[in-house]
């Protein structure tokens, strides 16, 4: 059961002022939704054990947006995870975007903008230096978004996908967001 209270505190905000969508914080009962958008959307697939782990982990940052019937029609996830800065040896913490996606029919209202903007802003609560994420080099459409918010690709890596297609490495240091 969740109280009214709780669900506002999960609100964000409203994406362009439209009532229509909001954005929350995902819910371990919201993860069924959250598999249906991504089996739909992307040929990356994972099982829900997958999803859980990730939630219970990183909860400030694993976001959806709804629409005004309560249906979900979008998700970010995230990992933290230590790794090695570019510059030295210094292991930084580094915030690694798992997935992104919004239904079909709900694409190009700035919704993806909203849920990177505020789950970046989240996930800054476990004090990563460095942004980073792999797309598709023929996924123009999330290219263009990433690179609207500043992220640069900093290498490619081959045969990233299992068809065998290429990644962009895209990363963002945090001080630039
Ligand atoms: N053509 C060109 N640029 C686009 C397009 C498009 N069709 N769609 C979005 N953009 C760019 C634009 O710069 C846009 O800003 P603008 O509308 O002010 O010009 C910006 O992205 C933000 O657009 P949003 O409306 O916020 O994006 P949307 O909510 O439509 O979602 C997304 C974009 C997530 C890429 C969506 O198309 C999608 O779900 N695609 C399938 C799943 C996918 O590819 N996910 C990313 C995989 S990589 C990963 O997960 C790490
Ligand atoms: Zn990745």
């Amino acid at each position: 059961m969740t109280t009214n209270k709780e669900t506002k505190t999960n609100i964000f905000n409203t994406i362009k002022n439209d009532p229509e969508f909001w954005i929350r914080k995902c819910r371990s009962e919201d993860l069924d939704d959250v598999i249906d958008v991504n089996e739909k959307e992307l040929p990356e697939d994972y099982p829900y054990f997958f999803y859980k782990n990730i939630l219970d982990d990183f909860p400030e940052c694993f976001l959806v947006a709804q629409n005004q019937h309560g249906k979900i029609i979008a998700y970010i996830m995230w990992r933290v995870e230590k790794a090695p800065s570019a510059n030295s040896l210094k292991y930084i913490n580094k915030g690694h975007l798992v997935s992104i996606a919004v239904s079909e029919g709900f694409r190009r209202k700035g919704i993806a903008k909203a849920l990177l903007s505020n789950s970046m802003k989240a996930i800054q609560k476990y004090k990563i230096h460095e942004y980073v994420l792999e797309v598709r080099v023929s996924n123009y459409t999330a290219i263009r978004l990433y690179e609207k918010l500043n992220y640069k690709i900093e290498s490619i890596k081959k045969n990233y996908y299992r068809d065998g297609e290429n990644a962009y490495f895209m990363t963002l240091d945090a001080k630039d967001f």
